[in-house]
């Protein structure tokens, strides 16, 4: 079999945040570091967070204040020691990218401008105007290369190298001409992005296909807290685009149909700037009464007008930007209209604070490790806050780039041989061959279709057993695809099968979690079971998938030092 082999120390796959933050440090430690991207790195979905990255910064703020809003968001589920470890390097993490150059908005003295975002006592979110994960993005890239991190881009990887627990590399084909080849290291680590492209209103970009998941759930890895998906209470109407929490931070107001500004019922004291899940389930309740507004009466509005052109073009350009060009909306003259958009993953690869991957709860894996939204440390629980997710992906990217870098001294080499690739090969010859009759778009259309309804801001058992059955069916039929084009040179249509082979396994993990989940936690809402349960569900999911895509499940212990569960309002 002809297939090359690339040897280096370490390879990543991802080069959002996460991805280029490991890269460089392990680039900085002498280390041979290959990174594989599906895109330009630049492309990466890291680059569409808008808002802010959160620190203790201020005078009035501490470490553990920023720990508790976290733990009281994740509602108790995340695991407090990794809490502590994100929160108290968060104002370091700031200085270290604000020195390699990432150019933060300012406060009048000088000093970096911070801004009020949902479920904080205080103004956290550091911000460079509406443009921060792009800004972060691009500082984080500029270093990493000019190090001489190795990029390897429109590279698709499909596979892991991993027997008897020890990963050694990865099986990936390059995007132009369809050509093999082995990337063989000590080390692989996986920072590939989340799965809330399983629904069908999401602000997740096009590639962000969350793949990375399935591949490890395919060799019998577990996935945690998988049923824990973000629905963002602002994306614009129709699309999901993101519209960043920042302006509600910025004092934007929600209204239903009548004008009412409905969040007073929901959380009198927070208002707006609620955590994610409440203001997601309010305006979805307002829509499901009848007080949504649009022409399928499915959005509510987000008022800024109040706050003038100066401040908006000041500090949210973008937003007012993306909702001209895709509503026609101009937010300085009228309210802009608004829906509920599945943004992120809390769940994922379950993974140590060193990011190195679980086997199981207890044990771990050799060589193989996992950073940003793909994996579960568990920093963000059941619900994250936001301006969180940046921080997670920029702080633990280097974290874990640090522990590769340690860990390599002690690690083998095993030799990867060019047989290895036949897997992907045979999966890419099937898709290629097959003469079906079902096309990747149609499934796709209806696998989303179907999670948004029966598995999203509200959910229960009949529900999900029926978005069980849909998956069952979907996985059937997907045995029947069909592509048109048959070419080697940038052959997106066989890229999208794959794909969605991936997205129908990992959004089993989600439906199954969610069935058994009995109660309601974070952004895990169970109309049948309302209530938070700790005394059964305090805990975390770890699903295993079978040969035939039936998931098994068992539950690990939640780490709780400082903050003991409590009642959780807003
Ligand atoms: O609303 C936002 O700007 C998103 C930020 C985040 O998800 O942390």
């Amino acid at each position: 079999m002809d297939v090359p082999i690339y040897t280096s120390d370490v390879v990543i796959v991802g080069s959002g945040l996460a991805g280029c933050a490991a890269a460089r440090e392990l680039k900085k430690r002498g280390k041979d570091v290959i990174v594989l991207t599906k895109l330009h790195p630049l492309r990466s979905h890291s680059g569409a967070a808008q808002g802010g990255v959160n620190a203790a910064l201020s005078e009035d703020d501490d470490v553990e204040l920023h720990m508790f809003d976290t733990v009281k968001g994740s509602d108790y589920l995340a695991d407090q020691d990794a809490v502590e470890l994100m929160c108290s390097k968060a104002p370091e993490t700031i200085r270290w990218i604000e020195h390699m150059g990432a150019a933060f908005s300012r406060r009048p003295d000088g000093r970096i401008a911070q801004r009020p975002f949902g479920g904080q006592s205080r103004p956290r979110a550091c911000y460079a105007k509406d443009r921060t994960g792009l800004t972060l993005l691009q500082t984080i890239f500029e270093q990493a290369d000019r190090e001489g991190v190795t990029f390897y881009d429109e590279w698709y990887v499909a596979d892991i190298l991993y027997k008897d627990g020890k990963a050694y590399g990865v099986v990936a084909y390059n995007l132009r001409d369809l050509k093999p080849a082995i990337f063989n290291a000590k080390a692989v680590m996986f920072a590939t992005g989340g799965y809330a492209r399983a629904f069908k209103i999401n602000s997740n970009a096009h590639a962000n296909t969350g793949d990375g998941l399935s591949i490890f759930a395919r060799h019998g890895l577990p996935l945690e807290d998988m049923e824990f998906v973000q629905f963002h209470p602002s994306g614009l109407a129709g699309t999901g685009i993101l519209i960043s929490e920042a302006a509600r931070g910025e004092g934007g107001r929600l209204y239903n149909a009548l004008g009412e500004r409905f969040m007073e019922k929901y959380a009198p004291e927070k208002m707006e700037l609620a955590p994610r899940d409440v203001v997601a389930r309010a305006i979805m309740n307002e829509i499901r009464e009848g007080r949504g507004v649009g022409p399928d009466k499915m959005a509510v509005y987000l008022d800024l007008t109040h706050l003038g052109e100066e401040l908006i073009m000041q500090k949210l350009p973008e937003l007012r930007d993306l909702a001209i060009t895709f509503l026609g909306q101009d937010m300085v003259k009228e309210p802009i209209m608004i829906t509920v958009t599945a943004h992120y993953s809390m769940g994922g690869i379950p993974v140590t604070k060193e990011g190195r991957v679980k086997k199981n709860p207890k044990e771990l894996t050799e060589g193989l490790y996992a950073a940003g939204e793909c994996s579960c440390v568990s920093v963000h629980g059941a619900n994250r806050l936001g301006a969180n997710s940046l921080l997670d992906a920029l702080f633990f990217g280097r974290y874990v780039g640090e522990a590769i870098a340690e860990d390599l001294e002690k690690m083998t080499f095993k030799k990867a041989e060019p047989q290895e690739a036949k897997g992907m090969l045979d999966e890419i010859e099937f898709i290629m061959k097959n003469h079906g009759s079902e096309t990747s778009a149609k499934l796709r259309e209806e696998l989303q279709d179907s999670m948004f309804k029966n598995c999203g801001v509200f959910r229960t058992e009949e529900s999900l057993l029926k978005q069980k059955e849909i998956l069952k069916e979907l996985r059937k039929r997907f045995k029947n695809i069909i592509i048109d084009d048959k070419s080697h040179t940038f052959n997106t249509d066989l890229q999208e099968a794959i794909e969605l082979g991936h997205m129908l396994d990992y959004a089993a993990f989600i439906v199954e979690g969610a069935i058994a989940r009995k109660e309601s936690r974070g952004a895990h809402y169970r109309e049948d079971y309302p209530q938070r349960d700790d005394e059964h569900f305090l805990k975390h999911t770890y699903g295993y998938m079978d040969e035939e895509g039936n998931i098994q499940l068992e539950y690990g212990d939640v780490v709780i030092t400082k903050f003991k569960p409590q009642e959780r309002k807003y």
